[in-house]
């Protein structure tokens, strides 16, 4: 049964609120200049809605209509609702990356909780980097706080095919490119691949890490599924005010659920719905914020046993919306059995078993049972090898059974800005055997570490029938995107990574099967090429973007800021 409400727990708020003193006076009185009076917020639970929306967050354009749902919620349970907006993190308007501010958004959020007088938050977040970054401030600043996520876009149609946002963009793009689709097609498809609002309805990252917000406990059961645009959503909303009056009561906060055994359900949810290979990344740096010290081999040993279950797109057939009326989340979980860890506690007072009790699969090949996997191992696996001493990751249900095991020469392209002028410079000799390398796109080279891992087919190539080719880079690429792309090699080629010594024609070895990248070139020659390597000159000499070069840490140590993994207290602001 979840707690019962404490009605005697001093609230937060009521250290701003309750004290017949000067600046209690002050508080008080600002409010009343509001419109609001004692029956409105003497002694209730301030529960604030922390909102990522903006003009330029597509992905969240309906939260307005949320937030007003998510108050009612609050105000039917006697609490008192405030709107706090912060940084939106629209990973479709934004450049060079949101990666570069998800830690940005993650310090707002901690340091927005700790410093006004809220007991509980509403985290709305959804497009890709809003939801670790909610959750890494709200684990750091431990206050009560449950997170609503935007949901996915409803399916897309054109003429006779279901789209899938991005990962059929970089499709129909490809045969654009090839010369198989006219303008008029190309327009239709524009106006109809982001059919509503919401967040991308394959499996990418912002649907994996709602999964994960989910299996971590920080949802409402099912949360994570909910299509953006229809009437449950709404429903969820005011259920998930509702629940945060109820935290805010009997003080629920991440450290009194949060485990190491919660991080495992995450990952192991990351593989079993065969989730962006972003959620690495991002799992670390929550679990960092708990004080869980994560690595890349504990995601290698849960890949080798979780199944992929999910038959969702990219690494599958379906879409979000088909995930969702199959059973959704909740329906997986359960069907994962004991590869989840169902005695951890969520934010509804529940343990993730018995939220999942009642779930049952639909739709038995959009989520597969155990015994009829999509893939018998999880969907992302950890590499290693002379080419990334720290590990890189690939995601092989996305990528072209026959390069899973390929050696082939190197073409080597030192920077995105060369990527982009050589790619289809009949000099750079690419052919179907060609392993192309994008180094300098790390956390440090991006800088900020993009989403540029999906290296473009050159069009000679495409015009040949190619639609795949091995590449290999330290940056990341979006969770819509597929293809047999290593990612996330570490050491970054910046930093000094083994990256930034592949000569094209050099031969690179993958062998997936055997978790393995290698760069077939003798020790002394790579001593040599170590001997003349020399950082390039830092990107950003000042403001955000030098204080990110300065503390942001490597791929497998989830690119948090170094000052801002768990560790000595923050002062409480009443002691100034
Ligand atoms: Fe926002 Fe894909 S662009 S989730």
């Amino acid at each position: 049964m979840p707690p019962e409400p404490s009605e005697n727990r001093e609230l937060n708020s009521s250290r701003w609120f309750a004290p017949d003193s000067l600046r209690g006076f002050g508080h008080r009185s600002r409010l009343k200049g509001m419109g609001y009076d004692d029956e409105d917020f003497r002694g209730k639970p301030v529960v604030a809605i922390l909102n990522t929306w903006s003009d330029l967050n597509t992905c969240h354009s309906h939260f307005p209509e949320r937030v007003k749902e998510v108050k009612r919620g609050i105000w039917q349970m006697g609490g008192f609702p405030v709107e706090i907006p912060v940084m939106s993190l629209g990973e479709m308007m934004m450049k060079p990356t949101t990666m570069l501010y998800r830690n940005l958004l993650a310090m707002e959020t901690e340091e927005v909780l700790r410093c006004h007088p809220i007991d509980a938050a509403v985290l709305m977040g959804g497009c890709d980097k809003t939801v670790p970054a909610m959750i890494m401030g709200a684990i750091s600043a431990d206050r009560p706080a449950i997170f609503l996520p935007a949901g996915p876009m409803l399916k897309a149609r054109w003429k006779d095919q279901t789209l899938g946002s991005g990962s059929d963009a970089w499709k129909y793009w490809d045969e654009r490119r090839a010369g198989n689709l006219c303008d008029e097609s190309w327009g239709q498809i524009e106006n109809c691949i982001a059919r509503s609002a919401g967040t991308c309805m394959t499996m990418g990252t912002a649907s994996t890490m709602s999964a994960i917000a989910e299996s971590m406990g920080f949802t409402l059961p099912g949360a994570s599924s909910v299509p953006a645009v229809i009437a449950e959503h709404s429903r969820l909303a005011v259920a998930t005010g509702r629940r945060a009056v109820e935290m805010a009561l009997t003080d629920l906060r991440p450290s009194s659920f949060l485990t190491p055994a919660s991080f495992d359900n995450s990952i192991v949810t990351s593989m079993a719905i065969g989730g962006s290979t972003n959620a690495i990344v991002h799992i670390i740096a929550m679990a960092r914020r708990a004080g869980i010290e994560l690595t890349l081999e504990r995601f290698d040993e849960l890949s080798r046993t979780t199944p992929v279950l999910a038959n969702i797109r990219p690494a599958g057939k379906f879409l979000m919306e088909d995930f969702f009326d199959s059973g959704g989340l909740p329906a997986l979980l359960k069907e994962l059995g004991s590869h989840i860890d169902g005695t951890c506690r969520t934010v509804n007072g529940f343990t993730l078993a018995e939220n999942v009790a009642a779930a049952e699969v639909i739709d038995a090949d959009i989520i597969r049972s155990l015994d009829n996997p999509i893939s018998a191992t999880g969907g992302t696996f950890v590499l290693r090898g002379n080419l990334a001493p720290s590990g890189c990751v690939i995601k092989p249900t996305a990528a072209s059974p026959r390069l899973l095991d390929h050696t082939g020469p190197a073409v080597v392209f030192d920077d995105y800005a060369q990527l982009k002028a050589q790619l289809n410079d009949p000099a750079s000799n690419i052919t179907a055997d060609s392993v192309l390398i994008l180094r300098n796109a790390g956390p440090q080279g991006g800088p900020g570490f993009p989403e540029w891992g999906m290296l473009p087919i050159p069009d000679h190539l495409l015009k040949q029938g190619v639609r795949d080719l091995v590449r290999i880079s330290d940056a990341r690429m979006s969770g819509t995107s597929y293809g047999t792309c290593v990612l996330h090699v570490a050491p970054e080629a910046a930093v000094g990574g083994p990256l930034g010594l592949v000569h094209n024609g050099d031969l690179i070895q993958l062998n997936v099967e055997q978790r393995s990248l290698n760069l077939l070139v003798d020790e002394e020659v790579l001593a040599e090429r170590r001997k003349a390597w020399s950082p390039r000159e830092a990107r950003y000499k000042r403001g955000y973007g030098a204080m990110f070069l300065k503390h942001v840490t490597q791929a497998d140590a989830g690119c948090d800021f170094d000052f801002l993994h768990h560790g000595a207290d923050t002062p409480d602001p009443d002691i100034f």
